[in-house]
Parts: structure tokens; C-alpha cells; sequence
């Protein structure tokens, strides 16, 4: 996609051309095309509608019924910041008093469009042309064209004194190929402009990828990982006066709902300070497994003084408790049996239970559950939850029960 097809489905005649790929996208490409150049469409303009037509399909997953108006790039897309997760950074902004904000990288405009929703004043600085037209599109389709306004140029050229806070998501693709880039030094805009914007300006948020290295956080800042629906997705670094606890994790549940309504109801937070250390003990009846943001955020600590819990291994986040807390923050599930690991007593003990079928969980463990499966030969009616993980270093399995809920 250039400018000028861009251009081309802004018009009247572009619409028609997308409203009429909207209804043959997710079929076959070919009937689509010629349905789209026997209705009149040129050729460019019919394939440019259907890639659209396609993407948006892609994205309402991410943006729920919003993304049937937005105009979308892949690496804009892969990139970008699903809607409940936007929605609810921005509702942090502005209860923290933020009323004009610069996303610094703004993309196809995901995070800026949940700030102008929540009421923020949003200049957003985009470098590839595209893109920046796309986002500038996305803003008037939304009916936020007065509250979100995106220029073209280097994010490092903005000069930050004229808005009250910041945001930075830095591509962390390769442009070009797409492949991710690991080493936040390689990040576009760089990690030292990034993290040297706390210092200018008083409240800074950065989204960073979800594998950051604790040791990269900026002394002060807030660390906060987010999960929805247990996938976790981000995190984002909160800077300055934003900053409120060192270590939070963010639980949502991401469904249409609360994409639609971005309520709070399904959002859970454990905080803590990410470097206390959970108490050690022997594995108990119930396992608790962690949701991976609590993980992530080295909060499971904090976590075990909730759950009056202890860990079976000082390096693994299983944590073990007598009793079955409902918790949002982690699975539980009853253990049955603990073994040594041996898979010819596992076999076994499977096989005098009549297990056919299990799901297989595993912290601290080298085994490959798919090659597990297989060598267990199962055959029954029962099923189980197997744990393979490490007991006091030794390795283990567990044989448990998921708890319902
Ligand atoms: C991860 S994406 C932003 C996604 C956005 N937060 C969203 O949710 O839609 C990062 C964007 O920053 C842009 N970018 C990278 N370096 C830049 C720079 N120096 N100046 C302006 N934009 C830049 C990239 O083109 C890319 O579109």
C-alpha cells in the first residue's frame, strides 16, 4: 500500500470498493477479486479494498467492531495495542491528571485512539508516511480527528515541553523483514531515547516487550505486566510521577464486554515490591500456577502471603497450600500423586487409572510434553493434569486435578 492508494480508498469510490470487499473478505481471494472488478472496481482499487477488508477481519480480535473502519498495515497490526489493554492504560493516564499526551511511534494510532477516547489531547509522530496517514485515517473514522493529530517525522525530533506526558512504543520488528528485535539497544526509536525521556519529561509511560530484563528497568519506574485471558502481552514501564508501586501485575480478561464497555470488572492487579522471596516448603495437596504476568512481575511472593502458600523449589513459581483459595491470579489444581520422575512408573500409574487423556503443565522441566504424550501410550476413559517440574531440585511429576473454575 502507497499514499496514493491509500488516497484512492478515502474517496467515495474507495468506500464502495471497501464496503464491498467487507462482504466477500475471509472467502476464496480470486471469487473476491473478480466479484469486486465485475462490480466496476479497477483493479488496484479492488485489491487494495480486499487487503483491507482482510486485515480488518484480522483485527477485530484486537479492536472488537472498531477495526471494521480502521485502515491497517500487517506490521501495523502485529504491533499494535489491543483495545482493552489501550483502553486501560489511557483510563491511568487520566485519572493521574494527564490532559495533553505525545505518542512518540504512534503506528496505526491504537494506544493514541484510546487516549483521545478517554479525552486526552494526543499528538502522535509517526515516521513512515503511510503509516501516519493510515493513523491520521483511523482518528477521523473514530470521530477523534479534533483530539488525536498525527505528523509525519522522527519521534526524536519532538520537542516534549508542549504536552504533559509522554508515550513510547518502540517498533520492535526489523524493518523490512519483521523479525523481532530481541536486544532493546535496536529498538526504533532507540532504547537511550526512550528511557532518557523520563528524565525530561515528569510522566512517561513506555510499552516494552513482555521479556524485558528486570535489570533494564529505570531506577524508580514502575514495571507492570499485563495478561489477557492468561496470554501475557506487554508490559509498560511507568516513569516520574506515574510511577506507584515498584512491581504490578495486570490481569484482564479481554473479552467483548469489557472491549466494548472497557470495564474494570474483569481486571485484577497484585502489586508488590518484585523482590521478595517466597517461603520454601514441601509440596502440598493443592498447586497454584501463576498466571504468567505475576511471573513475570516477581510477584509471587506476594502471592503466597495472599494464598498462605510455599514453594516446593526455591526457582520455581509452583506454589503449594493445604487449602483451595479462589484466586484470579492463578490456577489451582489438586495433586493426587507425586513421583519421582520415571516414565515406566508414570505408565503405570496412568494405566491402573484408566487416564486417556491429560494436559501437561510443566515449570523446570527439560521433557517435551508432546514426546511425553506419546510415550505414555495412554489408553481410557479418565483424564489428568500431569506436572512436570522440580521438587527440592529433584526432578518430579505431579499427578493432579484441575479444580473447577
Ligand atoms: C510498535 S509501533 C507503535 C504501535 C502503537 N502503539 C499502536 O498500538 O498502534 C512503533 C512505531 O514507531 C514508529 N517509529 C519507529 N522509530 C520512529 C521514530 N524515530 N520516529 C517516529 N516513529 C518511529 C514505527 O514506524 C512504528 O510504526
Amino acid at each position: 500500500m502507497d499514499l496514493d492508494q491509500l488516497a484512492a480508498l478515502r474517496t467515495p469510490e474507495g468506500s464502495a470498493a471497501l464496503a464491498a470487499a467487507a462482504e466477500v473478505a475471509g472467502g476464496d481471494p480470486l471469487t473476491a477479486a473478480a466479484r469486486l472488478r465485475s462490480a466496476g472496481f479497477p483493479a488496484g482499487l479492488a485489491a487494495a479494498a480486499l487487503t483491507q477488508a482482510e486485515l480488518r477481519r484480522r483485527a477485530a480480535g484486537k479492536f472488537g467492531p472498531e477495526a471494521a473502519g480502521m485502515f491497517l498495515t500487517r506490521p501495523g497490526l502485529e504491533q499494535a495495542t489491543r483495545r482493552v489493554v489501550a483502553d486501560r492504560r489511557a483510563a491511568r493516564l487520566r485519572a493521574a491528571g494527564v490532559g495533553t499526551l505525545a505518542d512518540l511511534g504512534c503506528g496505526l494510532g491504537a494506544d493514541a485512539l484510546a487516549a483521545a477516547r478517554a479525552g486526552i489531547r494526543v499528538y502522535g509522530v509517526e515516521a513512515d508516511p503511510v503509516t501516519a496517514a493510515m493513523a491520521a485515517g483511523n482518528a477521523e473514522a473514530a470521530g477523534l480527528a479534533e483530539l488525536f493529530t498525527v505528523e509525519c517525522g522522527d519521534a526524536t525530533a519532538f520537542d516534549v515541553t508542549r504536552v504533559e506526558a509522554v508515550f513510547c512504543d518502540p517498533a520492535r520488528r526489523a524493518a523490512g523483514t519483521g523479525r523481532r528485535i530481541f536486544d532493546p539497544n535496536a529498538y526504533s526509536p532507540p532504547w537511550d531515547f526512550v528511557t532518557g525521556l523520563a528524565d525530561r519529561v515528569q510522566r512517561t509511560v513506555v510499552k516494552v516487550a513482555p521479556g524485558l530484563d528486570h535489570a533494564l528497568i529505570p531506577a524508580g519506574a514502575e514495571a507492570e505486566w499485563v495478561s489477557v485471558a492468561g496470554d501475557l502481552v506487554e508490559a509498560a514501564l511507568w516513569c516520574g510521577a506515574l510511577a506507584e508501586v515498584p512491581r504490578r501485575a495486570t490481569l484482564l480478561r479481554g473479552d467483548s464486554a469489557e472491549m466494548l464497555t472497557g470495564s474494570g470488572d474483569t481486571t485484577h492487579v497484585l502489586t508488590g515490591s518484585g523482590d521478595a522471596e517466597a517461603p520454601v516448603g514441601a509440596v502440598r495437596r493443592f498447586l497454584y500456577d501463576p498466571d504468567p504476568a505475576v511471573v513475570r512481575a516477581h510477584l509471587v511472593a506476594e502471592l503466597a502471603t495472599e494464598l498462605g502458600a510455599t514453594l516446593a523449589d526455591p526457582s520455581i513459581a509452583y506454589l503449594y497450600a493445604d487449602t483451595p483459595v479462589a484466586t484470579p491470579f492463578a490456577r489451582c489444581l489438586e495433586v493426587t500423586d507425586v513421583l519421582p520422575f520415571s516414565l515406566k512408573r508414570l505408565r503405570a500409574l496412568l494405566r491402573e487409572r484408566r487416564v486417556g487423556r491429560v494436559e501437561i503443565l510443566k515449570r523446570g522441566s527439560a521433557l517435551e510434553p508432546e514426546r511425553l504424550r506419546r510415550d505414555l501410550r495412554l489408553g481410557g476413559d479418565a483424564a489428568a493434569s500431569l506436572v512436570l517440574t522440580r521438587v527440592a531440585g529433584a526432578p518430579t511429576v505431579l499427578v493432579c486435578r484441575p479444580l473447577p473454575g
